[in-house]
């Protein structure tokens, strides 16, 4: 109890707090099935087991899920109140990475549960730091400030896989300790996220003075604090425990929601703060528990709003039903440091209750862990020959690779071992099976280790290119099918130095073969390091959040009226499993769908291009209200863990650049380019100033520019570069990967301000204008080998004043001079050096359609050419976005 009270004291060491759970009276009235829980006692001898006395919980020994490490044993002085599972701990003194490997269920969402208590176990008085991961991502730091106190870490985390790796990282000189590790499988409908996981900061009981409570009261063994600030009261109904209904599928405890917390005065409002302690782009999720507790009378009334900031009706009115409990939450994140109040209506006789709430903050996982096939085949390598070196955890985390190993990483696919080195191991025995199921391995290396027996066929390795066998002690013969690879230069291949093995295979060549296999392992080498260079990218905190919905919701009740947002397996679906790719661009790759009858674009985004995923989800919801008929419509986008994608309208014609250049035997003629000039400067011009605040697309090109059916040009791409591009002030890293715009259509004045604006977007559109007046590319080579940008190729021809030599000549003269003279002038006004220079997009539009009036006249051109704008208003003013409550 000492414990508890000194928790109320300090409050904001919540995460210090150990819980003293409920007596053993509770055990015998709420037995509840622990089916599913995994109870891990860190530092408890091998094969060792026991029931915790006052939760009746089951607690297994460690040993069997981690490698390394030493088990400590408290001293009994040293335990205190604390929980059997806390008596023992393991410390980790050598590595600098130490994992557990813990079997789950895929799919299933758990809360994992990590504690760890100091208690000065050696006698040295040095308060431990280090990190602790899950899977190939940083989970959060653990830094114990007092030795007294346990530290305790909760996560809210849907596993991708059928195992979860928990690691502990030494970052300074203390040794990594833990003390337990609990992991309960939780209802998928319950916290609800827009992304990944969900990290505890808070999880109060309100109303109560002084037990905290966990399992068996919770059935899923959250930890349940007090909480009452001194002008809060409490109001409780004992009687009521045993009946009060908690089954949605929060699930609170009875206990728990038997008590409330109010107000003295009915004016009065019961108010908490989200937290701005980390940075101001933290994105926080809160979780509402309310029930009344009180038999009301007929003229009584208790009726509230909730507020978030000054949204007063972000939430209401609501009165909480009799012994019924409702959990209110908002579907989406919310900001660091704001407010949220619960205060009466002008109608409500009573003033307002909160029950329970909980707040986590949101914890983006951006990097995937490798391919599980991958994994259970270097994991059998790994205890078949006892492999020590630092070979623990996800095999190909970028900053912990194990060693001998390199990984491919590819959009949003799980990463895939491609080359394995044991040269030099000392490894004896058969090559295992087990390297054949390393399905993408594209080099091998076992040389020099005294393996025998004979060599498996690898010859399904379709990707394996280096095969390294030299100097073992290899029997039989090399299997025909790596000969044929061998044959067909497929395949390096060296058997040298193992004396018996029969082999077809020159050592003559040695030298030459192995300096291949030299080169060839240094240019992975390369690749890793440009892989590890991403990486860091990927540790880059993204910009604050700029825009945000808010909305709230209770259970049972849904927001969305037509649906947008698609899950991970429904895209499969859409895409036949991907089955067509359309292209491949910065953002990542786009396949092609049917959603129904409709074709659609499904743009899928590279993991290291979508790192904000909160911000993924705002971006992508205001996206789909962005309508203009010269703009793709975004359809509906997937935000599932992971994997990001936009789904997009189907245009069957492609992007402008193909269109433009030779592969169509089908030219484009000059009033078709003409309006696709016209169309796409439009849909631009709504961008710019249509929309509020105005968008900068920041990435035109003719890539961007895509035609439908009927050749009508609509942009693609807008919104997309703003929230997915590194932040380009930044200037302490340099990346190739994602640049903001795409060079060939860079505002020359970026590289003074950094800063690209709707000018630059007209700078952009002047290259595209003059690739479709020259049907030239942006950047093309000259006789001479010299890259040449299309504008300095236009300033260099325009000087002999011949038209004729600069539109297209596939055109064969075909269009009006006056139009071209004046598309070209134009074009090379969009793209002058001085932003100030160019023309802005709604003057670009009306001399365009000028053009257009001037060549048409020569032509009938088809198609139901419609001028007059259709804009509709883009409701980006988070205010107006807010959803009527719902009730
Ligand atoms: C643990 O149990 C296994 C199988 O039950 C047994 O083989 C092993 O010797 C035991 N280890 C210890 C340390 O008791
Ligand atoms: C975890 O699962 C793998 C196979 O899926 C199995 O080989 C391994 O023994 C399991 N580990 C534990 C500790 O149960
Ligand atoms: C650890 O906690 C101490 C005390 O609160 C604080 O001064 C220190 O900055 C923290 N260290 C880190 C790395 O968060
Ligand atoms: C740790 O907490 C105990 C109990 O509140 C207190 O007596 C002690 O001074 C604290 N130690 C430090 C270093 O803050
Ligand atoms: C109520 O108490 C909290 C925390 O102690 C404090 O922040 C808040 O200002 C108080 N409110 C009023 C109205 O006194
Ligand atoms: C999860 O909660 C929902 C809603 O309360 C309920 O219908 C469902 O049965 C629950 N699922 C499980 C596995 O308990
Ligand atoms: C407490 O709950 C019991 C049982 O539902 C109810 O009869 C009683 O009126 C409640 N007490 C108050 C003060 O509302
Ligand atoms: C108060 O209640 C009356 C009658 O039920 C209703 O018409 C009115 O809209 C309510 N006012 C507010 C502010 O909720
Ligand atoms: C690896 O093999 C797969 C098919 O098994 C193939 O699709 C892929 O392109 C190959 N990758 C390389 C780099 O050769």
């Amino acid at each position: 109890m000492e414990i508890m009270m000194m928790m109320l004291g300090t409050l904001k060491h919540f995460h210090l707090a150990l819980l003293v759970a409920t007596g053993g009276f509770a055990l015998v009235a709420y037995a509840q099935d622990q089916a599913g829980f995994i109870s891990i006692d860190c530092g408890l001898p091998k094969n060792s087991s026991y029931v915790e006395k006052t939760t009746g919980l089951f607690y297994i020994s460690d040993a069997e899920f981690t490698d390394g490490g030493e088990s400590v044993f408290l001293l009994p002085d040293n335990r205190g109140n604390y929980q059997q599972q806390m008596w023992s701990l393991r410390r980790f003194p050598e590595g600098i990475r130490n994992c557990y490997r813990i079997n789950v269920t895929s799919g299933v969402k758990y809360l994992i549960r990590a504690s760890f208590l100091y208690r000065n176990y050696d006698g040295k008085n040095t308060l431990p730091i280090f990190d602790i991961h899950l899977g190939a991502n940083l989970w959060d730091t653990v830094n114990v400030t007092n030795a007294s106190f346990s530290v305790v870490k909760e996560i809210i985390h849907v596993p991708p896989q059928n195992y979860i790796h928990l690691c502990l990282v030494k970052t300074g000189f203390s040794s990594p300790i833990i003390s337990a590790i609990e992991l309960r499988p939780m209802n998928n409908t319950a916290y609800q996220t827009q992304m990944g996981s969900i990290a505890l900061v808070n999880r109060f009981d309100t109303g109560t003075v002084e037990k905290a409570y966990r399992y068996p009261d919770d059935i899923y063994d959250r930890f349940w604090d007090p909480y009452n600030p001194n002008n809060w009261t409490s109001l409780s109904n004992s009687s009521l425990i045993r009946n009060i209904r908690v089954r949605n599928s929060y699930h609170p405890p009875a206990i728990v929601m038997s008590t409330a917390a109010t107000r003295k005065n009915i004016e009065d409002s019961l108010d908490f703060w989200l937290p701005n302690d980390e940075s101001s782009s933290q994105l926080y999720y809160v979780y509402i528990h309310f029930a009344e507790i009180e038999d009301l009378k007929d003229h009584q009334i208790r009726e509230f709003n909730i507020s978030y900031d000054d949204v007063e009706d972000w939430y209401g009115p609501f009165s909480p039903n009799y012994s019924r409990t409702t959990t209110v939450f908002s579907p989406i994140a919310l900001e660091a440091g704001r407010r949220i109040s619960i205060f009466a209506t002008r109608n409500s006789t009573l003033p307002p209750i909160v029950n329970g709430y909980e707040v986590y903050k949101v914890k983006e996982f951006l990097q995937s862990e490798a391919d599980q096939n991958d994994v259970d085949a270097i994991t059998i390598l790994k205890s078949t020959y006892g492999v020590k070196r630092n070979w623990q955890g996800d095999p190909c985390t970028r900053e912990y690779l194990w060693e001998g190993l390199s990984c491919s990483y590819h959009d949003f696919e799980a990463p895939r071992i491609i080359s394995l080195n044991l040269s030099s191991s000392g490894l004896t025995g058969e090559i295992p099976p087990s390297v054949s199921n390393l399905k993408m391995i594209q080099i091998l290396d076992l040389s020099n280790n005294k393996f025998t027996g004979s060599l498996p066929d690898f010859s399904q390795l379709t990707n394996l290119t280096v095969l390294n066998l030299e100097n073992n002690i290899l029997i039989g013969s090399v299997p025909a099918g790596l000969v044929e690879k061998w044959n067909n230069n497929m395949l390096l291949l060296s058997v040298c130095g193992n004396e018996d093995l029969i082999s077809p295979v020159s050592c003559k060549n040695k030298q030459k073969n192995m300096a291949i296999i030299a080169i060839v392992a240094s240019t992975v080498g390369v690749f890793v390091v440009l892989l590890t260079v991403s990486a860091i990218w990927w540790g880059l905190r993204r910009k604050r959040q700029q825009l945000i919905a808010l909305s709230s919701t209770v259970e049972n009740g849904s927001l969305e009226s037509k649906k947008q947002q698609f899950t991970y397996s429904e895209v499969l679906t859409i895409t036949k499993n991907f089955e067509k790719v359309l292209g491949k661009g910065g953002f990542g790759t786009t396949y092609h769908g049917h959603l129904g009858d409709t074709q659609v674009a499904v743009k899928m985004l590279s993991p290291s291009a979508a790192r904000g995923h909160q911000q993924f989800h705002a971006e992508a919801n205001l996206l789909t209200r962005v309508h203009h008929r010269n703009l793709t419509k975004l359809v509906g986008y997937c935000n599932d863990g992971t994997n990001t994608g936009l789904i997009y309208e189907y245009m069957a014609n492609g992007n402008l650049q193909a269109r433009l250049s030779d592969e169509y035997s089908k030219i484009l003629m000059w009033e078709v380019r003409l309006r696709i000039a016209l169309q796409a400067a439009q849909g631009l011009e709504y961008l710019h100033d249509g929309c509020k605040p105005p968008i900068v697309h920041r990435d035109v090109k003719s890539t961007n520019i895509l035609l439908n059916e009927n050749l009508q040009a609509k942009l693609s791409d807008f919104g997309l570069s703003k929230t997915f591009s590194t932040d380009s002030t930044d200037k302490s890293h340099i990346s190739t990967t994602v640049v903001a715009g795409t060079p060939g259509y860079l505002d020359p004045e970026y590289y003074i301000s950094n800063r690209l604006n709707e000018k630059s977007d007209v700078y952009s559109f002047g290259v595209v204008l003059l690739e479709i007046i020259t049907g030239r590319p942006a950047i093309s080579k000259s006789h001479h080998d010299r890259s040449i940008h299309v504008s300095n190729w236009i300033t260099s021809i325009i000087r002999n004043g011949d038209i004729k030599r600069i539109v297209d000549s596939r055109l064969e003269g075909n269009f009006d001079i006056n139009s071209a003279w004046k598309v070209v002038e134009l074009a090379i006004n969009c793209v002058s050096s001085k932003s100030t220079q160019r023309p802005s997009m709604s003057q670009v539009v009306i001399e365009l359609k000028e053009c257009l009036d001037k060549g048409i006249a020569s032509t009938e051109e088809s198609g139901d050419i419609d001028w007059k704008d259709s804009i509709e208003t883009w409701p980006l003013n988070p205010i107006t976005q807010l959803s009527p409550s719902v009730r």
